[in-house]
């Protein structure tokens, strides 16, 4: 049923848990997130509501799981509950973290197993859903559904109590394609994180995701934003580093992070199953990479974590 939003006044349709809120009694509808924040502020994000993270680009080898791994990693390093699911059938994830997980990401699409059952505890605060070849099969099994289902089923399984309050971030690790899996990781997230190697094919990368990102609102109804592009692989001596960073940055503006810089550091940490942190944390990969993690956690729609367990508005 269609309610006005108690702070802008526009009428639409509540479909996401973060859209009602009941406090003292009274409830209360916002059309966004922002609408949420303005009313309510930091008090009506104390709710528990996972904010949800996609990491993607259709382009390969732009450092999206190294972004996801070290990005989950730090943001659950600093207290908060991280589920990083790997939505890739390359299973670099578990590969990266040295898991791999009894049940996987297919369990949970095609076989409808409880989110909380398939993640594997990794470190303090992180769990992760892994992935292997057998998302091949979740890709033709989500082929086969209704039109109006296909992309969705993520979202579905995924939206539950047990994960929606359980924790304060859901980061995924996109493969680099088109397919039906990225579709729903679409579907599911709030907001995209677009990784972008400093080279000369990079723009052409981002303008596909940016592509992909208005057919999933075209069709889904459902907006995503894209929250930033982050410069990656970038070497400062080369002139094609900063010439494409440079692009990204009057491209996106105040979107556009600064850059991952290369560092072999990076590279040999999924070898050691470790992340940046543990494995070189005083390399620039982790400088750069904690510099990501404060500006996540710093414009967190949730709380700090200890604020969060005193909750005080409850959303339905
Ligand atoms: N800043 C960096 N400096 C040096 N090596 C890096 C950096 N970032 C990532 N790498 C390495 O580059 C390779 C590709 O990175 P990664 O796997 O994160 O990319 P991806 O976008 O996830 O790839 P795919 O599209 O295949 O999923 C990996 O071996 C990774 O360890
Ligand atoms: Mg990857």
């Amino acid at each position: 049923m269609e309610q006005p939003c108690t702070h802008c006044g526009q009428t639409f349709r509540p479909s996401y848990v973060y859209q009602v809120a009941t406090t003292d009694g009274e409830r209360q509808h916002f059309c966004s997130l922002e609408c949420r924040r303005a009313k309510l502020g930091v008090e009506g994000f104390r709710a528990r509501r996972a904010r949800r993270i996609a990491i993607l680009n259709q382009k390969g080898g732009t450092g999206k799981t190294t972004t996801a791994v070290n990005l989950a990693a730090g943001v659950a390093e600093r207290g908060y509950d991280v589920l990083l699911v790997d939505t890739d059938a390359q299973g670099n994830v578990g590969a990266s973290l040295g898991i791999r997980g009894e049940r996987s990401l297919y369990h949970v699409l095609v076989e409808g197993h409880a989110p909380a059952d398939v993640a594997v505890p990794v470190r303090r605060s992180l769990d992760v859903i892994t992935s292997d070849a057998t998302l091949a099969a979740a890709e033709i099994w989500l082929a086969r559904q209704e039109p109006g289902v296909r992309s969705r089923v993520l979202t579905q399984r995924l939206n539950q109590a047990q994960v929606t309050r359980r924790y304060s971030y859901v980061v995924l690790d996109c493969g680099p394609s088109l397919n039906l899996l990225n579709q729903n990781a679409l579907t599911y997230a709030d907001e995209v994180i677009i990784p972008v190697a400093c080279d000369y094919l990079a723009l052409i990368g981002v303008k596909q995701v940016m592509q992909t990102i208005r057919d999933i609102e075209r069709h889904l109804s459902h907006s995503v934003r894209v929250s930033a592009v982050l410069p990656t692989f970038f070497d400062g001596r080369t002139r094609l580093s900063r010439e494409s960073f440079s692009t990204l940055k009057d491209h996106f503006r105040q979107r556009c992070l600064d850059p991952i810089r290369h560092n072999t550091r990076l590279a040999e940490a999924p070898a050691h199953r470790k992340t940046i942190f543990e494995h070189a944390p005083d390399s620039h990969g982790a400088s750069d990479y904690a510099r990501v993690v404060d500006w996540i956690t710093g414009q967190s729609a949730t709380d700090a974590p200890a604020a969060q367990a005193s909750s005080q508005a409850v959303a339905q």
